[in-house]
This record gives structure tokens, C-alpha cells and sequence, in this order.
């Protein structure tokens, strides 16, 4: 099939794109995060689409998302007071709640999940989309499953061109990492992924908070894990990475001494200086995380593009978006870290 492109100039878009999706097709769409594959969230064989061309494991629920909190109440039962505050805190934005799905949610949705994932994505566009087809649009990350995010319409037509209806160019993705899943049916609530609303924000409403283990660990194949998509490898791109932790110096006299021709160097801005031999690329600036994690899935994929044996990658330190760059890297390294102030 022909993938429709769409610009968000072209004041006929949101229709044409609510109209593809009311008929049970799948859209590609900007929010503020990532770009989503959508499609009608109530339509168990629209989804079933989004599995086949993502060629997601069919055990991995997706995200409904809603034009405004008031949708919720379509889709989710017994919502606490908590969810309500944290709509009015932080959407339109990127934080997801699990919260318990209503029967017209269908199976193929929250993957047999008794929750369903509920998100209000700050687009303007995407909004509108979603208002007029007149149904919560199922979504995850538009990329091929198992690799890096697409934050711009050249990724997601890299994965897709020709598999899927249409896309909706809104331009690159802001945020650039995915949204921060809170459950909210357990008590206190529990941090499922970080993203662009931080731990920080999260307790200034909630109070408490606690964080999955697959948030800070590597999750075996075979264990039952509260986001069944957090225990897949990740954001990967093909070559294994390792992220080589330590003081600039130290991770800098690391690498070098250990670099070899064919590998390459995922680092600050600021350090490009340090490894010119070593093929380095810059995600950003460590002095600005959110330059960290709006260029970090770019970065990803650029690195696919060569023929890369190894990647030495620097992560920052610290909480606020930081903290959601440290968790998709490490994931994309499955946890391997090298102490460079400890290992010569
Ligand atoms: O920012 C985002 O959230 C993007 C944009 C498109 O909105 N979407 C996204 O979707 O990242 P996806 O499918 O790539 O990641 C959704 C995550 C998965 O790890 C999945 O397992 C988890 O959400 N999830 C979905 N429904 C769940 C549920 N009922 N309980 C626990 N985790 C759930
Ligand atoms: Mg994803």
C-alpha cells in the first residue's frame, strides 16, 4: 500500500486522519514524547494491526490515549481521586496511568490485563485526531519492536513506509523519550517507566511512590513483571552497547585506551573534543538533560545506519529527565556498565 503523508499545515489532516482511523486503519502520529502507531483502541482487529506491523510480542499491552481526562471514564473503572489530580497536574503531557480497564476495552488491547494504560498526549493535533474519531487511539511507540523510539516522520517511514495507512508529520518530538507509567492500582502507586515527568513531580502529588524493579534492573525473559514490555531488550540499536560511567577524564582515558577501529563514542557535546580518534557522536548536552533526551533515539538510529561493532556510550547523572535518559540507555546496553574510575 501507499503511506499517506499528511502535514500538519494542511488544514484537512485531522479529519483525513480520523476518518483512516474510524475505518479500523492504522496512523502514525506526533505527541510530545514519541511518535505512536495508532489505531481505533476499541477495535480488537485494528489493534491486532499494530502487533503485526511492529512485530510486537503479543503479550505486550499498549497505551489508550484520550483527548481529555473526562475520556477516562469511558475506558477505566473505580478511577481514584489520585489519577484525577495527577490529569489536572500533568495533562496534556507525558505521564501514562494504569488504572482498572472497563469491559469495553477489548483483550487484544491490554494484552488479557485485567488495567488498562490511559495517557492524554500534549499535541494539539493529535488531540483533535483523537476528539474526532470519537474513540480512545491505541498507540505505542511508532518503531519496529526491540528498536529505538522514532521521534521524527523520516524514522517512522523508515519502519513503515508502505506497511501502514498514513503518518502525521508534526515535526521532532519535544520530549523525545516515553512517557512515565504510574500504577495507580496498587497503593502506594509504583513508577512502571520514567520519562518526561519526573519521580520528583509524581511524589508532589502522590506523596509516595515506589519504583519496579524493572525500572533500575535487568528483567529475566520469564518473569512476571508489572509492564510486560520492560523486561524486552530495548531502544536497542543493533551493535551492543556499553556505557562507560566515571569522571569525564577517567571515562575518557578508558575508551580511548580500549577503542577500536569499526567501534564508536555516544557522548556529551562537551566531550567531543576527548575522543576524536574514536568516532564520537553527540546526543546532546550534559549541561541540558532535556537536549540529552529529545537527542538520544536520533542518536540511537544514526548509529544503526553504519556498521558499528560497539558502542562506549556516556550517561548522565542525577534525577529530574535525566533520570528516564539513564533508564532507555541502560536498557539499550542491557545493563552493561563500565566503572571507569575502577576498571583500566
Ligand atoms: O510516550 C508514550 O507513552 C508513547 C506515545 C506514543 O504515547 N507510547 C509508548 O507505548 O511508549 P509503548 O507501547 O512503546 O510502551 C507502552 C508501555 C509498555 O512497556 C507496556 O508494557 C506498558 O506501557 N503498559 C501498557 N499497558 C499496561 C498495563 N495495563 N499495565 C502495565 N503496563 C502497561
Ligand atoms: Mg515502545
Amino acid at each position: 500500500m501507499d503511506t499517506l503523508y499528511l502535514s500538519a499545515d494542511n488544514k484537512a489532516t485531522a479529519s483525513i486522519a480520523a476518518d483512516i482511523l474510524k475505518k479500523g486503519g492504522l496512523v502514525a502520529l506526533p505527541t510530545e514524547t514519541v511518535y505512536g502507531l495508532g489505531a481505533n483502541g476499541l477495535d480488537e482487529n485494528a489493534v491486532a494491526k499494530i502487533f503485526i506491523a511492529k512485530g510486537r510480542p503479543q503479550d505486550n499491552p499498549l497505551i489508550l490515549h484520550v483527548a481529555d481526562p473526562a475520556q477516562m471514564e469511558d475506558i477505566c473503572h473505580d478511577i481514584p481521586q489520585a489519577a484525577w489530580r495527577l490529569a489536572q497536574a500533568f495533562w496534556p503531557g507525558p505521564l501514562t496511568m494504569v488504572l482498572p480497564a472497563k469491559d469495553i476495552v477489548p483483550k487484544g488491547t491490554t494484552a488479557g490485563l485485567s488495567t488498562v494504560a490511559v495517557r492524554c498526549p500534549d499535541s494539539d493535533l493529535t488531540r483533535s485526531i483523537i476528539r474526532l474519531s470519537g474513540v480512545p487511539i491505541a498507540a505505542p511507540s511508532a518503531n519496529l519492536s526491540g528498536t529505538p523510539s522514532t521521534t521524527t516522520a523520516a524514522h517512522v517511514l523508515h519502519d513503515h513506509n508502505g506497511k501502514i495507512d498514513a503518518i502525521v508529520d508534526g515535526g521532532a518530538c519535544r520530549v523525545g523519550v516515553e512517557s512515565t507509567i504510574v500504577d495507580l492500582t496498587e497503593q502506594p502507586p509504583r513508577l512502571l517507566r520514567p520519562g518526561g515527568i519526573t519521580p520528583e513531580q509524581l511524589v508532589e502529588i502522590l506523596g509516595e511512590l515506589t519504583v519496579d524493579k524493572a525500572v533500575t534492573a535487568q528483567i529475566d525473559k520469564d518473569e512476571v513483571v508489572k509492564a510486560p514490555g520492560m523486561k524486552y531488550r530495548h531502544y536497542a540499536p543493533k551493535a551492543p552497547v556499553v556505557i562507560v560511567s566515571g569522571s569525564r577524564e577517567a571515562a575518557a582515558g578508558y575508551i580511548n585506551r580500549h577503542y577500536e577501529k569499526g567501534q564508536r563514542v555516544l557522548c556529551f557535546q562537551e566531550e567531543l573534543e576527548l575522543y576524536r580518534g574514536c568516532d564520537p557522536l553527540s546526543y546532546g548536552s550534559e549541561a541540558d538533560p532535556a537536549s540529552l533526551s529529545a537527542g538520544l533515539f536520533d542518536a540511537l538510529r544514526q548509529l544503526d545506519s553504519s556498521a558499528v561493532t560497539k558502542v562506549y556510550a556516556r550517561c548522565p547523572v542525577g534525577g529530574g529527565i535525566a533520570y528516564a535518559v539513564q533508564n532507555r540507555l541502560k536498557k539499550a546496553a542491557a545493563f552493561q556498565i563500565i566503572d571507569a574510575e575502577v576498571e583500566a
